[in-house]
């Protein structure tokens, strides 16, 4: 059981609220975790009672999580909801709240979250504290701010600048869910409760690691963020260069949050810059047209409502990098994203080195297929090792053998991430949030990048809906045996 809070959304009756916070908060609510005395104040546009919030969480829970929903449950977390209706840039709405903060029926403790553009960001974090709502008095203050963490490195700095005007260091929570995922966790617990992998981990046994975010999904109704943004800065500055560092990490002291995150900071200072000129050898970029998704005919990107006729911004992303550490130096990582493509899938794929000494070539064997082991994030959440073994017979023939944990049976009990964080933040743990140092060495990885393909307005490489990205995209491999894995059967 958590402390008891007030949990103030801003951008209540956004996309991420209800696709995600909502949810999240249900399970909570169903196991039992949220104090008795726990309200959730949702703040928006749109003139409602608390009794209209009310009605529209319980539409949206419903469109959800239909058949599974409590109504006991339910009933329990509407209780809790409470509306307030204000424009995020009039100073009333701040005091409003503030009036409804302060007369004594909510608990102290105050948790806000940013579920927002993030060009609002500096506006909230500024009027907060202006009312005093970021003073730690009575109990505490957190501010959760969602990524993008600004646009680029100094963007990011600058907002950086702005929120500590209003809130410490330790009052601000960078949220990236895919820290809460728990196969994303799993990837640390994998790597450090166990003594057989660490001996491999290294240059010496692996050839190169691939971390892939699939979505069979297009960009739904977010065109207005989306456009801005792209896959890189969407996906891989934060999501998957969060995971690259899991992967990578040396082992931390203890698991205590700076511990953790001073480990991941060491292995994004160590990634090796991408040269201007180099950025074509290491990153590929595309945009979906229109092909096949989810099983019906859809458009183009350029056909999404809201997206501008020459826009040249990418639904998908591949990058190649290299860790210029003792463990990893010269092993490629390539991370990639994409939007609309075949399957949905999230995967860390850890290639190994082949033997030393071909000894079965004169054999009917002429090409060993390498060792993999197959990390998988979602939907279906699994460990997998590939081996090979002997087919069964009088010829000398291998065979890939596949040992699947157990994890990889049934379809996963899966954890929505933001149940997690949610109860991390109330409990004050930083550990599975960005420290600023953190999100400014991601930028700088990917800055180089964004710049030149910033200037390179007229072109864009282009991929069907329904397929796995650009042809183009395996100009990253450095040789002809290597190539994309796209899910734990191929
Ligand atoms: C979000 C991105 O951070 O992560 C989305 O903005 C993306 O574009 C989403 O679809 C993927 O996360 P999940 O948990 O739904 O796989």
């Amino acid at each position: 059981m958590t402390e008891p809070a007030v949990l103030v959304i801003f951008g209540a009756t956004g996309n991420l609220a209800r696709n995600k916070l909502l949810p999240a908060l249900y399970r909570l609510e169903a196991g039992g975790h949220l104090a008795a005395a726990t309200r959730i104040l949702g703040i928006g546009r749109r003139p409602w009672s608390d009794e209209d919030w009310r009605g529209e969480v319980r539409r949206g829970l419903e469109g959800r999580l239909g058949g599974s929903l409590d109504a006991e449950v339910l009933a329990r977390l509407a209780e809790r909801l409470r509306f307030q209706s204000g424009d995020l840039e009039e100073d009333d709405a701040y005091a409003a709240l503030a009036g409804r903060l302060h007369d004594g029926a909510l608990p102290a403790n105050r948790l806000f979250y940013l579920a927002i553009p993030p060009n609002h960001y500096g506006t909230v974090a500024d009027r907060l504290a202006a009312q005093g709502l970021a003073e730690e008095a009575a109990g505490w203050s957190r501010l959760v701010v969602e990524k993008p963490f600004g646009f680029d490195l100094e963007s990011a700095q600058v907002l950086d600048e702005r929120l500590r005007r209003s809130f410490r260091e330790e009052q601000i929570f960078r949220i990236d869910h895919y820290l809460g995922k728990s196969t994303v966790q799993n990837v640390l617990v994998f790597r450090f409760a166990n003594l057989m992998l660490e001996p491999l981990w290294n240059r010496h046994h692996i050839d190169h690691i691939q971390i892939l975010h699939a979505e069979t999904g297009g960009i739904d109704e977010r065109a207005g963020y989306y456009d801005e943004v792209g896959a890189l800065r969407d996906m891989v500055q934060s999501h998957l260069l969060q995971l690259l560092t899991l992967v990578a990490m040396e082992p931390p002291p203890s698991c205590d949050a700076e511990a953790l995150r001073d480990e991941k900071v060491k292995v994004l200072r160590s990634i090796r810059p991408i040269a201007r000129q180099a950025v074509p050898a290491h990153a590929v970029r595309a945009q979906y047209r229109a092909g096949e998704g989810e099983g019906a005919k859809v458009g183009g990107y350029l056909d999404e409502p809201g997206v501008a006729q020459d826009s040249v911004t990418e639904t998908y992303a591949a990058l190649k990098l290299y860790i210029d550490n003792w463990r990893w130096r010269n092993v490629p990582f390539y991370l990639r994203t994409g939007k609309r493509l075949r399957e949905t899938n999230s995967l860390v794929a850890i290639r190994f080195k082949h033997p030393p000494q071909q000894l079965f070539r004169a054999t009917a064997i002429e090409r060993l297929e390498p060792n993999w082991l197959l990390i998988n994030i979602q939907p279906r959440e699994c460990l997998r090792i590939e081996l090979q073994t002997k087919q069964p017979g009088l010829e000398m023939r291998t065979r890939t053998e596949r040992l699947d944990a157990s994890t990889c049976l049934g379809a996963a009990d899966q954890i929505n991430a933001y149940e997690a964080l949610l109860l991390d933040v109330i409990s004050g743990d930083h550990s599975l949030f960005l420290r600023a140092d953190e999100v400014h060495w991601a930028w700088r990885i990917v800055d180089p990048v964004i710049r030149r393909w910033a200037s390179e307005r007229d072109f864009i490489h282009t991929y069907p809906a329904g397929s796995w990205g650009p042809r183009e995209a395996a100009r990253l491999f450095d040789r002809d045996d290597q190539d994309w894995r796209n899910g734990l059967d191929g």
